[in-house]
């Protein structure tokens, strides 16, 4: 198939942006590109492309942005129930940490989630990635997180493989167990965390390697934060992962500075989220690191918060800066990428071109996948939004509405 005359065919070639380089979206005039099978084959002017294959079934995309689908690299879309009553809590005055110390927030959801089957948990989470890949996500990371018990775990952990082979859309999983003190820890947080490296952790390799399909090992991730994981805690799970071989994530700087970031860095983390209290000193080593700064406006935004991600100062120190959606019950209940770009523009002060980039190459590399998604260039999976617009800028500059018109995943028009 042939997708002609975009206006504007964003590219994003040229692998990850770095650093002031980030907002290079290479963008080819009148452009078009050719998909084989499920993989972009050539890309290039309308012109050209017409005249090499003239008998090749047309996609117009007339005056329109053609670009990656979006690649959404955190969010935790497997979990059970709502909060919309501690949504109403928190506006009359109570903090997002404070309900979870009364056994409320994460460990509520968790009850729900523990209550509840893989079969349902999957087609809640099928409902909401359509919703996703209706706003132009392709490609997105799930998180566990919600069980804080073995068996629970894993049947989230089943429900991201179930649903990434239903093949709505393309799933990556990571395993947050350390997501909360269960509350039958809640007096014995150590034994959770020895919990975890003894028991979750070496089960959850075995049964990986016996039921995934030769699939790379899922990332684990934690929770290092005031309430949840302390940093020494963090730094035990997350040396335990890494000496099993699994990539590594962490949630650092929500709410506190614990040191999470530097100690992620450490451990060549492939990404740390959120990065709202991170120091200056956390920010320059960023710049020296492969590791991905993944912001998450749509947190404070939902929590009614005034501080967002330092992004510039992240750009000015030479970082990889990546946008998610932080998708969760608590939080942010939001999958819509456009409306992630059009925070990051107001409150991280990114061009919407630098949105852009963060919103798909960074945002594949978060998850390392920078190699097969995230831009159109020959040789990658072709997952392909056509946007109602004729100009990009209107990604971020409007809001609260869908500007995505045709979403292509793996070669086929899906939407
Ligand atoms: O990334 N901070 C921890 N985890 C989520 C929130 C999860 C929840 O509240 O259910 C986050 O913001
Ligand atoms: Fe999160």
């Amino acid at each position: 198939m042939l997708i002609h005359s975009a206006g504007q065919l964003l590219t994003l070639a040229g692998g990850v942006q770095r650093g002031k380089a980030l907002g290079n979206l290479g963008i080819i005039e009148d452009g078009a590109l050719l998909i084989r099978s499920e993989q972009i084959v050539d890309v290039g002017k309308t012109a050209d492309l017409l005249a090499k294959y003239p008998a090749e079934p047309r996609l117009d995309a007339q005056g329109k942005v053609v670009m990656p689908g979006f690649v959404d690299p955190h969010t935790h879309l497997v979990f059970a129930g709502d909060r919309a009553a501690e949504f109403e809590m928190r506006l009359q005055g109570k903090t997002y940490l404070e309900i979870l110390q009364a056994g409320g927030g994460i460990l509520s959801t968790v009850r729900a989630t523990r209550a509840a089957s893989v079969d349902e948990l999957v087609q809640q989470a099928a409902e909401r990635a359509k919703i996703m890949l209706k706003h132009g996500t392709t490609t997105l990371e799930a998180k566990s997180g919600y069980g804080l018990e073995w068996q629970s775990e894993l049947r989230q952990m089943e429900a991201l493989l179930r649903l990434d082979s239903q093949g709505i859309l393309e799933i990556h999983p990571t395993f947050l167990a350390a997501h909360a003190i269960p509350e039958e820890y809640h007096d014995f947080p150590s034994q959770y965390v020895e919990q975890i490296c003894e028991v979750m952790l070496p089960e959850l390799r075995r049964w990986w390697i016996r039921n995934a399909d030769a699939r790379p090992l899922p990332f684990v991730d934690v929770f290092c934060e005031r309430g949840a994981f302390t940093l020494p805690q963090s730094r035990r799970i997350l040396e335990t992962a890494r000496e099993l071989g699994f990539p590594l994530k962490i949630h650092a700087d929500e709410f506190e500075n614990l040191g999470g970031v530097r100690m992620a860095l450490e451990l060549g983390a492939i990404s740390v989220d959120h990065l709202v209290k991170t120091s200056p000193e956390e920010i320059a080593l960023l710049g020296n690191s492969q590791t991905v700064a993944v912001s998450l406006p749509c947190t404070p935004f939902g929590l009614a918060e005034a501080e967002y991600t330092p992004a510039r100062a992240i750009l000015d120190a030479n970082g990889i800066l990546a946008l998610a959606s932080d998708f969760n019950p608590g939080t942010a209940w939001c999958g819509n990428m456009q409306f992630v770009i059009a925070l990051a523009c107001r409150y991280l002060k990114l061009t919407p071109a630098q949105a852009i980039a963060a919103a798909t190459i960074n945002a594949a590399a978060a998850i390392r996948q920078e190699k097969r998604i995230g831009s159109l260039e020959v040789g990658k999976q072709a997952d392909i939004l056509i946007l109602s617009v004729e100009d990009y800028r209107h990604l971020g500059y409007r809001f609260g509405v869908n500007l995505v018109e045709h979403v292509i995943k793996r070669g086929k028009v899906v939407l």
